[in-house]
């Protein structure tokens, strides 16, 4: 999985924008605790799982963008909540097909049981699944399943 001589596992975890004002944004729906909140919890995930992590959130579509150009070759997979881009960006899930980074979406509130403007994902053809409605949690189960499903993809094919 890692690549190269480097034997730790990385992963980035993308947040898109409005991401920052979790904890007092709409927190009915998106709950109360902070992107760093989460964040943290995050890093005690990964921490248990022996993978490293590199976070970033950025209110802009084109530095979401450069972000993943400058994490290919870097990271081994990402955790994205694109957050409103998720519906909209083409050029998002294009910088995810030319960095070919393997990616678990999550949102936080269910997109399917909202706006019908919420409940398509430009993102999700493209990736490994999409964790929606858990809340923070859906964090950790994204991070799980990414780990889970890359060191799957390492393990030869068995024969028979
Ligand atoms: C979100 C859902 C999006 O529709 C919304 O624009 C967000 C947050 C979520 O985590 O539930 O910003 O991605």
């Amino acid at each position: 999985m890692a690549q190269g001589t480097r034997q730790r596992v990385i992963i980035g975890v993308l947040n898109g924008p409005n991401l920052n004002l979790l904890g007092t944004r709409e927190p009915a729906i998106y709950g109360t605790a902070t992107l760093a909140d989460i964040m943290t919890h995050l890093e005690g995930v990964a921490g248990a799982l022996g993978v490293q992590l590199r976070t970033a959130q950025s209110n802009s579509e084109g530095a979401l963008i450069d972000i993943l150009h400058e994490w290919r070759g870097v990271v081994d997979g990402v955790v994205v909540n694109a957050g409103a881009y998720t519906h909209t960006s083409l050029a998002l899930r294009d910088a995810f097909s030319a960095t070919a980074i393997p990616f678990v979406e999550v949102h936080l509130s269910n997109i399917h049981a909202r706006e019908p403007e919420r409940r398509h994902s430009m993102l999700a053809s493209a990736s490994i699944g999409m964790i929606c409605g858990l809340g923070a949690d859906g964090y950790e189960f994204g991070l799980r399943g990414l780990v889970r499903t890359l060191q799957q993809r390492q393990q030869p094919a068995a024969r028979g």
